[in-house]
C-alpha cells in the first residue's frame, strides 16, 4: 500500500502519521497566562531536536472552533513553559489533563498534581514528574492551524535516583517513561534491547564482505 500525500485527505494523513510514527515522547507542558493562572496539557508532537542550544519542539494545533489552545496562547504571551516528562506513575493524570476543561480551569489542581516553583521561569514544574525542563521561547513557526513552538531548555530537574551525577548515566531500571501510540493508547519502555556499535561491520569485514 502507498499513498500520494499531496492528494490524500487531511484526516486520513493524520490517522496514518500518528498511528505509524510511534511511539512518541510526551511533554506534559505547564504554562501560566499573563495573570499567573496555571495550565497543564500533554503534547506528543514533541521532541528534543538539539543540544547546542538545547532545543525542544512542540506542535500545537488550534482548536476546531478556531482559537489557540491555552498552552500555545500562554507560551506566546509569556515566552515561558515547562516540559514535564511522563512516567507510568503519572500517565493517568497526564491523560486527564487533556480533557476538555473550560479555559479558566487549572488542570494542575483539578487533576491533583503538586506545583513546585521553577528556577528560571515563572510557570511551575510538577513535583510528580520524573523530569522537568524549564524552557524559554526560542522561536515560533505558524503552519496552517498549528503553532510550532521551539523552546530553549534553560534548567533541568531530574528525580535524584534516576541519574548518576558522576557519569551522567540514567538508570533505566528506575526510569519508566511512557510513549504515545495513538488516540488513547500508550506504551511502556520496560522492554529494551542493546545493539553493539560496528558489530555488523566487523562481522562483514571478518567474512571479507566489507
Ligand atoms: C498524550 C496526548 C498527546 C497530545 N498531543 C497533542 C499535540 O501534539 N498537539 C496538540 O495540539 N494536541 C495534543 N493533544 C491534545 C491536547 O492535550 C488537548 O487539546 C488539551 O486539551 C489542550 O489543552 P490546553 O488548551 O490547556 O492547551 C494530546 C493529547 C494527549 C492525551
Amino acid at each position: 500500500m502507498d499513498w500520494n500525500f499531496d492528494e490524500l485527505e487531511r484526516a486520513k494523513r493524520y490517522k496514518l502519521l500518528v498511528s505509524l510514527v510511534v511511539p512518541r515522547p510526551i511533554a506534559l507542558v505547564s504554562t501560566q497566562d499573563e495573570n499567573g493562572k496555571c495550565n497543564a496539557a500533554p503534547f506528543s508532537f514533541f521532541n528534543v531536536i538539539g543540544d547546542e542550544p538545547p532545543i525542544v519542539i512542540l506542535s500545537i494545533e488550534d482548536r476546531n472552533s478556531g482559537p489557540m489552545k491555552d498552552t500555545a496562547r500562554n507560551i506566546l504571551a509569556t515566552g515561558e513553559f515547562v516540559v514535564n516528562l511522563v512516567d507510568e506513575a503519572i500517565a493517568e493524570k497526564m491523560h486527564a489533563c487533556s480533557d476538555d476543561y473550560p479555559p479558566e480551569t487549572n488542570e494542575i489542581e483539578v487533576v491533583g498534581f503538586t506545583p513546585l516553583p521553577s528556577v528560571r521561569v515563572k510557570p511551575p514544574r510538577l513535583a510528580e514528574a520524573p523530569v522537568s525542563l524549564e524552557c524559554t521561547l526560542h522561536s515560533k513557526i505558524d503552519m496552517g492551524n498549528r503553532r510550532i513552538v521551539i523552546g530553549q531548555v534553560r534548567h533541568l530537574h531530574v528525580r535524584d535516583e534516576l541519574v548518576d551525577p558522576v557519569n551522567f548515566r540514567v538508570d533505566m531500571d528506575k526510569y519508566h517513561p511512557v510513549g504515545r501510540l495513538f488516540a488513547n493508547r500508550y506504551c511502556k519502555t520496560g522492554e529494551q534491547f542493546a545493539l553493539e556499535k560496528n558489530a555488523y561491520l566487523k562481522r562483514m569485514q571478518k567474512a571479507g564482505r566489507a
